[in-house]
C-alpha cells in the first residue's frame, strides 16, 4: 500500500487529510495519509528516515518548510526561488526532492476561477499585499505566468525588497500609503496578509479606483468570505476566495505519490467548507 503523509507540528488543525482522503476514495487506491506531528529537533532525523517507514512522500507544514529547504537532496526551481519546501517525493535516483506547489496551486485555482485568459484581461498587472511566505510564493507563481508588472506593498517595507530580487525587472515595491493611487493601474489585486481572517485585523482598503475588469483574490479563507471580497462582490468585480489555493497546492503531490492526477471539483470543496463551518 502506498503511504504519503503531512508533517507539522502541531499538525492538528490540517485540512490535507481530508483532500487527500476524498481523492483516495474518489479514484479507489488502496493507499494511505496520515498525519506526523514531528518537533523541530527531531525533524532532521525524520527527513532521512520516513522512507523505512514505507512513506514515498509527504507534504511538509509549518514549522518545518523551511528546515525542508535545506534538508532535501534535490530541490526544484519553483522550491529554490521560494526558499521552503511542502511537497516532499524521491526522484527517479532516490533522491529526496523537495518541491514547492503554493505557486501553481494559486496559478491554477486563479485559471479555474477566472479562465486562461485572465493575465491578458488583467492587462498583465498585478498588486500583492504582503510579503511573508505565501507573498513569495504567489510573486513566483505569476512571474512564472507572465504577469508583466507587479506591485508588492507591505507593513514592513523591507520585506517587500527582499521580493524585487525575484525579478528586478518585472517586480517593484509600493508603501503602503501609495496604496489608493495605484489600483488605478492593478489588473488583479491579492491578498497574502493575515488581515482579514477570523481574529485578526480588518483590511481597510477602498476599492473603488480598481478598473471595472479587476480581479481580487484573498489567500485568507477563515472566513470564505473576507470582508475584501465581499467588497470585490460589491462593486462587479471577480473575485477568488482562499480555499482554492490550498486545494491546488495539494494536486502535484497526490498525483507524484499515487499516480493520477486528480482534480479539484465541487464535490470536494464542499466537504472542507464542511468541515470549515462545522
Ligand atoms: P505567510 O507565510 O502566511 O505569508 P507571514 O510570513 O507571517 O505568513 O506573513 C504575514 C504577512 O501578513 C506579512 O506580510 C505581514 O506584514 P509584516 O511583514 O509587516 O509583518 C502581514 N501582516 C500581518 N499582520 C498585519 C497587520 N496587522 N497589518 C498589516 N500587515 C500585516
Amino acid at each position: 500500500m502506498t503511504k504519503a503523509f503531512v508533517v507539522g507540528h502541531p499538525i492538528a488543525h490540517s485540512r490535507s487529510p481530508l483532500i487527500h482522503g476524498h481523492w483516495l476514495a474518489e479514484h479507489g487506491i488502496e493507499g494511505a495519509y496520515e498525519r506526523l506531528d514531528v518537533a523541530p529537533e527531531a525533524f532532521p532525523a525524520f527527513l532521512r528516515t520516513f522512507r523505512d517507514g514505507g512513506f514515498v512522500g509527504g507534504n511538509v507544514t509549518i514549522p518545518h518548510k523551511e528546515a525542508a529547504f535545506a534538508g532535501v537532496d534535490v530541490l526544484t526551481s519553483r522550491a529554490q526561488k521560494i526558499g521552503a519546501v511542502n511537497t516532499l517525493f524521491f526522484d527517479a535516483d532516490g533522491r529526496l526532492t523537495g518541491d514547492n506547489t503554493d505557486a501553481p496551486g494559486f496559478i491554477a485555482h486563479l485559471d479555474q476561477s477566472l479562465g486562461a485568459d485572465w493575465v491578458e484581461r488583467s492587462g498583465g498587472t498585478a498588486l500583492v499585499l504582503g510579503a511573508g511566505g505565501a507573498a513569495r510564493a504567489i510573486v513566483v507563481g505569476l512571474l512564472a505566468r507572465g504577469v508583466s508588472r507587479i506591485h508588492v506593498a507591505n507593513r514592513t517595507r523591507a520585506r517587500a525588497e527582499a521580493l524585487v530580487a525575484l525579478d528586478p525587472d518585472r517586480v517593484a515595491t509600493l508603501d503602503w500609503t501609495d496604496l489608493p493611487a495605484a489600483l488605478p493601474g492593478t489588473g488583479l489585486l491579492v491578498n497574502t496578509t493575515s488581515l482579514g481572517m477570523a481574529g485578526h485585523g480588518a483590511l481597510t482598503l477602498d476599492l473603488t479606483p480598481l478598473p471595472a475588469t479587476a480581479c481580487v483574490a484573498d489567500i485568507v479563507y477563515v472566513p470564505l468570505e473576507t470582508p475584501l471580497l465581499a467588497a470585490a462582490r460589491a462593486r462587479g468585480l471577480a473575485a477568488v476566495d482562499g480555499l482554492g489555493m490550498l486545494l491546488h497546492q495539494a494536486v502535484p503531490g497526490f498525483e507524484r505519490w499515487f499516480g493520477v492526477r486528480p482534480a479539484v471539483t465541487p464535490a470536494l470543496r464542499d466537504r472542507i467548507v464542511a468541515d470549515l463551518v462545522g
